[in-house]
């Protein structure tokens, strides 16, 4: 495998996870209502729908989606051990959800003339049978960025060789980022599915 291109999907990857800790820590913000969710929102557009920063942002998109399925199909993970195979499953969920998600924002913003703001995603994720989907949907990718994340970070630790001692630390962090990952979508998806209050 290329090395370069690997560190280029490591280099495009913490371009989005630096947009993803912005876009999830305002997701959080629906913990205080819709109307909270929405002032945050509001105040990060100005960073990221600025338009050199978004086209970075939607070319790191397709970059990852093709850089990470071009490893998948290289690499195979078929007796592969259980972090590759988390890290492969995690990617190529998210191939489909970015892809999905990116193209819904962008029509329901430029063609549909919508505001796609806390009401865009809350909508679909409390009407029946929409929801059926839209749950699992939402959930799903915020598990899967989270166990992506602890995946990649368990593989460049054990490329360290560590002794007995460090690998239990290691395993410990990624544990970490799991358990995070964890509390954050439970919180999000209570939030965006009407159990606080009515949407
Ligand atoms: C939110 C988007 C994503 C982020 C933040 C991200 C981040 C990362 C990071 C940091 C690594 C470790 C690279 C290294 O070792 O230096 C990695 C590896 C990998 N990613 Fe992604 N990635 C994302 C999306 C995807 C997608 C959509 C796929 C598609 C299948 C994918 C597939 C992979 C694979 C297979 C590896 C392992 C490469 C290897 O070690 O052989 N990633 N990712
Ligand atoms: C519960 C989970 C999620 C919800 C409810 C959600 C909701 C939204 C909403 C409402 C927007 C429109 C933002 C705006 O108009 O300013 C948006 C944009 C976006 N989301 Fe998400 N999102 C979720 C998870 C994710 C994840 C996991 C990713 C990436 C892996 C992601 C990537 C993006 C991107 C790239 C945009 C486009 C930003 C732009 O250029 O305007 N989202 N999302």
């Amino acid at each position: 495998m290329s090395l370069s291109l690997k560190r280029l999907h490591h280099t495009s990857g913490i371009v989005l996870a630096s947009f993803l800790l912005l876009h999830i820590g305002n997701h959080l913000f629906a913990l205080g209502g819709p109307q909270w969710h929405i002032t945050v929102m509001n105040i990060l557009r100005h960073i990221y729908r600025f338009w050199l920063v978004e086209l970075v942002l939607l070319f790191c998109v397709g970059f990852q989606v093709v850089s990470g399925v071009s490893f998948v199909v290289r690499k195979g993970f078929v007796r592969q051990p259980f972090y590759v195979v988390v890290q492969v499953l995690s990617g190529l969920y998210l191939s489909f959800f970015m892809i999905y998600h990116v193209q819904a924002v962008l029509r329901g913003r430029l063609q549909w003339k919508m505001n796609t703001d806390f009401y865009f995603a809350a909508g679909v994720a409390n009407h029946y049978p929409e929801k059926l989907f839209f749950i699992p949907y939402y959930t799903l990718s915020l598990v899967a960025v989270f166990a992506h994340i602890a995946a990649a970070h368990y593989i460049k630790r054990m490329e360290q060789r560590p002794d007995q001692h460090l690998l239990r630390r290691y395993k410990n962090e990624t544990l970490g980022i799991c358990l995070v990952g964890s509390v954050v979508t439970f919180l999000i998806m209570i939030a965006f599915t009407g159990v606080l209050y009515k949407i």
